[in-house]
């Protein structure tokens, strides 16, 4: 593919498509920064080749405009980490974006509002698709987090202008293909995290791929009620629950260990004081939801993880921001950080976070800023992006 140093950015308007995806604290602030600071290398190199620069992200899944999914916190945080005053536009591609955009000059930069207020976006709608194009001369994709996604700001502006891709992109792709071209074994994917049919999704190719799978999370729960287990008010998706039953026979068939909790940390409240009591994982009261892997599952986990040979993390195992829920999370962070001659990899906002917050950013492979990206490439799938961007010439 272009890359950004194939093409002539000087002078030109460069719109910049990032995953600012970031997770926040509840009053906006960015919790966790990774995924700014692994665009920040792209984003210098564009202004310093004298650019005017427009970046666009998404955050969250708002359904439409919602304050509350505003990119603006996440722009302060991201202003901080570059080091130079950032304009914001309070619209995507509209009036306030096409002025500001007309009004940037070389080296300066503009923040669109959240890509998903406009419903054209996951629609990968053709009219906001030229929309957005027509505020740039180039187009730059370096949003690996949503690489995996085929919408008019990863998917549909890019057939409409000269483009290349960022550094980000480059390096996710070369270091999760090389780990996975040929993995060392046994191979344990390690999968939690709360978006249940995104996950169940890709489980079933990734069964394909792996030698053993530690289901975790509010993902879990599924596949607990999906065996006849009770699960309380613990998070469910049963629309999902006749594939998880496949996923688990195919599973089986293939002779790959799939390995659900066997006990869950749970509480009557969703909140940071939530007091945890433990309970087998198939028989939550009524009145209690769970929050975390139990700790018999830990060192469940902790035995699958002893002698594997390449590991990936995609998802949290619990809710790591409540204290009393985050014991799961931790303890399998630091059980693969501790892993000698593994090939370790941490997929996704969230699980990048809880890495980072318990000081194994430094012992792992790679921590990669895309989830479900990341997945993709796990699997062997082609991420839609790939087929859209310019051939080098
Ligand atoms: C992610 O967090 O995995 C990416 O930002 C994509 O988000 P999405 O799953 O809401 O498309």
């Amino acid at each position: 593919k272009n890359t950004i140093k194939d093409i002539d950015l000087k002078g030109k308007r460069v719109l910049l498509r990032v995953d600012f995806n970031c997770p926040q604290f509840e009053d906006g602030k960015v919790s966790d920064a990774t995924r700014i600071n692994e665009a920040l290398p792209t984003i210098k190199y564009i202004l310093e080749q004298g650019a005017k620069l427009i970046i666009c992200s998404h955050l969250g899944r708002p359904k439409g405009i919602d304050a509350k999914f505003s990119l603006k916190p996440v722009i302060a945080k991201f202003s901080e980490l570059l080091g130079k005053p950032v304009a914001f536009a309070d619209d995507v591609a509209g009036p306030d974006s096409i002025k500001k955009a007309k009004a940037l000059k070389a080296g300066e930069v503009l923040v669109l509002e959240n890509l998903r207020f406009e419903k054209g976006e996951e629609a990968n709608d053709p009219d906001f698709a030229k929309k957005l194009a027509s505020l740039a001369d180039i187009y730059v994709n370096d949003a690996f987090g949503t690489a995996h996604r085929a919408h008019a700001s990863t998917y549909g502006v890019p057939q409409l202008l000269p483009n290349a891709v960022g550094f980000l992109m480059g390096k996710e792709a070369e270091i999760i293909g090389k780990a996975v071209e040929n993995p060392a074994r046994p191979f344990v994917a390690i999968i939690g995290g709360s978006k249940i049919k995104d996950k169940i999704a890709v489980i079933n190719n990734l069964i394909d791929v792996v030698d053993t799978m530690l289901i975790g999370g509010g993902l879990a729960y599924t596949f607990i009620k999906a065996n006849g287990g009770k699960i309380g008010t613990s998070i469910c998706d049963d629309e999902s629950l006749q594939l998880a039953k496949d996923l688990m026979a195919k599973a089986k068939k293939k002779g790959i260990k799939f390995v659900l909790p066997v006990d869950t940390g749970c509480a009557t409240e969703f909140k940071m004081e939530a007091k945890r009591v433990e309970f087998p994982s198939d028989k939550i009261p009524d009145n209690y939801g769970g929050f975390d892997i139990g700790k018999k599952t830990i060192e469940l986990f902790k035995k699958e993880l002893k002698n594997a040979k390449t590991v990936t993390l995609n998802g949290i195992l619990g809710v790591f921001e409540f204290d009393n829920f985050q014991l799961g999370t931790k303890e399998i962070a630091e059980a693969i950080a501790s892993l000698k001659g593994a090939t370790t990899i941490i997929g996704g906002g969230d699980s990048a976070a809880a890495i980072v917050k318990y000081g194994c950013a430094d012992k792992v492979t790679h921590i990669s800023t895309g989830g479900g990206a990341s997945l993709a490439l796990l699997e062997g799938e082609k991420l839609p992006y790939v087929e859209i961007m310019s051939e080098k010439k």
